[in-house]
C-alpha cells in the first residue's frame, strides 16, 4: 500500500517536470531519473505494520507475539533499539554472529524487512522479569553497577545504563532479559562462540562462571 502511494506521489512530483521537458522539446525519458530517488527514499523508511505481519508469521512462535518471548533461551526483543536488532539480523545472515537457528531465518530477510521488523518490536513494551537467586543477586548488582575494579572489569552500567535501558543506537537494552539467555551470551562472548563485538569479548573475558550467573540474574530483575 505504502509503496504504491509513494509511487503516486513520485509520479505527481514528476508530472510538472515532464510537462516542462515536453514543452521544451526534450525526450520524456529525461524526467524518469528525477522520480526514482524520491520513490527509493520513501521505500527505505521503516514500515512497522509490514514488520508486524512478517514477525507474526515467522518470528512470533519463538519470540512471542509482541517480542516478549516466554522461553528462557529465546531473547526478548520488545523495546530493543532498532539499530541493534538490524545489526544482529545482518550479522546472523552474514554468519558473523553464529546461530544455526537464526541464520536460516535472517537469510530470508532483506535489509528493508529487517528495518520493518525492528520498527515493530521496538515500539512494544518489554515485560519486566525477576531475579531468582537471592544469594547471587548482591554480587550481580555489585558487578553491574561497579564492575570489578581490581580485575579491570568495567561496570556494565557504564555502557548499558544504570537501569539497563541501554543507550540507543550504541548499547543494547538488557533490563528484564531472560537470565538463561544473558548467561549464554556472556559465555559465548568469553569463549569465542560470539565474536561480533570486541567490546563485549573484552568485558566477558575476565568474568568467571559464578559472576556470569550472578550478573545475568540481576539483569533479569533490572527495570
Ligand atoms: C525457532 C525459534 C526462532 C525463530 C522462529 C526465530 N528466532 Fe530469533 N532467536 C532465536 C534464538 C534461540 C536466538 C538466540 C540465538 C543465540 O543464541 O545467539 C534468537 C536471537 C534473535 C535475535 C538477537 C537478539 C539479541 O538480543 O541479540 C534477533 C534480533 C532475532 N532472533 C530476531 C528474529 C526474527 C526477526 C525472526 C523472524 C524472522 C526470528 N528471530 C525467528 C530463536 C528463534
Ligand atoms: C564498553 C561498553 C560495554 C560495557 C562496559 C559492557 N557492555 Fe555489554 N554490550 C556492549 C555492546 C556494544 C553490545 C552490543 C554487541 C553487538 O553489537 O552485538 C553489548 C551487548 C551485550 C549483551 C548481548 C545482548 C543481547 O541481547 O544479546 C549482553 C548480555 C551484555 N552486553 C552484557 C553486559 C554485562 C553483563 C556487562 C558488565 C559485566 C557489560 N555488558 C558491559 C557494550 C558494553
Amino acid at each position: 500500500m505504502k509503496s504504491f502511494a509513494s509511487l503516486l506521489i513520485a509520479a505527481a512530483l514528476a508530472a510538472p517536470a515532464l510537462a516542462f521537458a515536453q514543452a521544451h522539446g526534450a525526450a520524456p525519458a529525461a524526467s524518469a531519473p528525477a522520480a526514482a530517488p524520491a520513490a527509493q527514499q520513501a521505500a527505505a523508511k521503516p514500515d512497522a505494520a509490514e514488520g508486524e505481519k512478517r514477525f507474526t508469521a515467522v518470528c512470533a512462535a519463538c519470540h512471542g507475539a509482541d517480542g516478549n518471548s516466554g522461553v528462557p533461551a529465546n531473547p526478548k526483543l520488545a523495546q530493543q533499539h532498532p539499530e541493534y536488532i538490524v545489526k544482529q539480523l545482518q550479522e546472523f545472515k552474514a554468519g558473523k554472529r553464529q546461530s544455526p537457528v537464526m541464520q536460516g531465518f535472517a537469510s530470508q530477510l532483506s535489509d528493508q524487512d529487517m528495518k520493518n521488523i525492528a520498527a515493530f518490536v521496538t515500539k512494544n513494551k518489554a515485560k519486566p522479569g525477576f531475579a531468582k537467586d537471592k544469594d547471587l543477586v548482591a554480587t550481580g548488582e555489585r558487578i553491574y553497577r561497579g564492575g570489578v575494579p581490581d580485575r579491570q572489569i568495567a561496570a556494565c552500567a557504564a555502557c548499558h545504563s544504570p537501569n539497563g535501558a541501554g543507550i540507543p543506537a550504541q548499547y543494547p537494552r538488557l533490563s528484564g532479559q531472560h537470565a538463561d539467555y544473558v548467561a549464554a551470551q556472556l559465555v559465548a562472548f568469553r569463549d569465542g562462540g560470539r565474536k561480533n563485538s570486541p567490546q563485549m569479548t573484552d568485558v566477558a573475558a575476565k568474568l568467571n562462571d559464578r559472576e556470569i550467573k550472578a550478573v545475568a540474574d540481576y539483569i533479569a530483575g533490572l527495570r
